[in-house]
């Protein structure tokens, strides 16, 4: 398997670490600044003997050395900065996917594309206009990050281990995006029955807010580790076919009545990229925010042009 990464920022090059390390194929990581991907590269290269693989790990300014990639993830863009919504990213971040996304499917036409770009659900649409075809094969990375907040503060409140959590948030990646109390589980057992309403909301809403909680703690950047391991995951579901059922950015043809748009669903990943949606029993509640969060995605898309 060959894997580019381009993008190697924090978040690129955090997760082509993941990438080399997990043994999940060889990576070329690229950036536009000079040095900065080989620089990387070539310290990721010196810790293989230590950390145990043989993964080759190249960086390079072009797109020539990626040719032939399985998978492709994009993290190339400008992050958060305090104050900035994920939103604001959308101008210039739509022309730097643009570019890249062109660039990377001319010598790997048959690649699956990974979006981790902000604003994610619309960056997903700007990479499907380049890439067309097949949907299954373009898809965004947001709830798998977005579920592991609510896992983890739902393992802090409830005192128990995170790896007994499971947890569902759907929607778009942003303030809209929709947290499912009821599909969230410790062991099996819905957080409903073990925690009152007002927690459950409480959790939620730090969930909402995550991304802008590490930012304020930062202050010169984003999030980086929970998104590099979130997108790991996504890239071994499907390196190694594992049929994993995780929330995924898919493009959406009529399922939970949303047509022709990218949107956080649960869906079947595996070798062919997104294998299945699922579509949940949804009460009127869940299905109207899950709603009004497309509604806010789509207006995105129409700012594009
Ligand atoms: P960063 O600033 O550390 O890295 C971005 C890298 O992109 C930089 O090294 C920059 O030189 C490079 N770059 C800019 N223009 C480029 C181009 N045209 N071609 C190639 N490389 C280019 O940012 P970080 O923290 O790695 O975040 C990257 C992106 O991922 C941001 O848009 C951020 O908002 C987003 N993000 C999305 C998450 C999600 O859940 N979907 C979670 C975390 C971050
Ligand atoms: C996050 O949620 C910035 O989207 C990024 O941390």
């Amino acid at each position: 398997m060959k894997i580019t990464v381009i993008g190697a920022g924090n978040v690129g090059a955090t997760c082509a670490q993941r990438i080399a390390e997990g043994d999940l194929g060889d990576v070329v990581l690229v950036d536009i600044v000079e040095g900065l991907p080989q620089g990387k590269a070539l310290d990721l290269l010196e810790a293989a003997p230590v950390m145990g693989h043989s993964r080759s790990v190249v960086g390079a300014n072009g797109y020539d050395e990626t040719t032939g990639s399985d998978v492709v993830v994009m993290t190339a863009g400008l992050a958060r900065k305090p104050g900035m919504s994920r939103d604001d990213l959308q101008k210039m971040n739509a022309e730097i996917v643009e570019g890249a996304i062109t660039e990377a499917h001319r010598r790997s036409p048959g690649a699956i594309f990974v979006m981790v770009t902000n604003p994610l659900d619309i960056m997903c649409e700007v990479a499907y206009r380049v890439v067309g075809g097949d949907p299954s094969r373009v898809f965004g990375m947001a709830g798998v990050l977005d579920s592991a907040r609510f896992r983890a503060f739902i393992a802090l409140e409830l005192g128990v281990a995170m790896e007994d959590v499971q947890a569902m948030v759907l929607g778009g990646h942003g303030d809209t995006m929709v947290p499912l109390p009821r599909f969230s589980t410790v062991s099996g057992i819905s957080i409903v029955h073990l925690l009152p309403a007002e927690r459950i909301e409480a959790l939620a809403q730090r969930t909402r807010d995550g991304g802008a909680e590490i930012v304020g703690l930062l202050k010169t950047g984003s999030a980086y580790y929970a998104p590099a391991a979130a997108t790991f995951q996504m890239v071994e579901a499907v390196v190694r076919d594992k049929k994993r059922i995780l929330p995924v950015a898919a493009r959406l043809s009529g399922q939970y009545g949303i047509d022709g748009q990218y949107l956080g669903v649960p869906a079947k990943l595996g070798a062919g990229g997104i294998e299945e949606i699922i579509e949940l029993p949804l009460t009127d509640g869940e299905l109207a925010e899950l709603r009004r969060s497309a509604e806010h995605v789509r207006a995105g898309v129409e700012a594009l042009g």
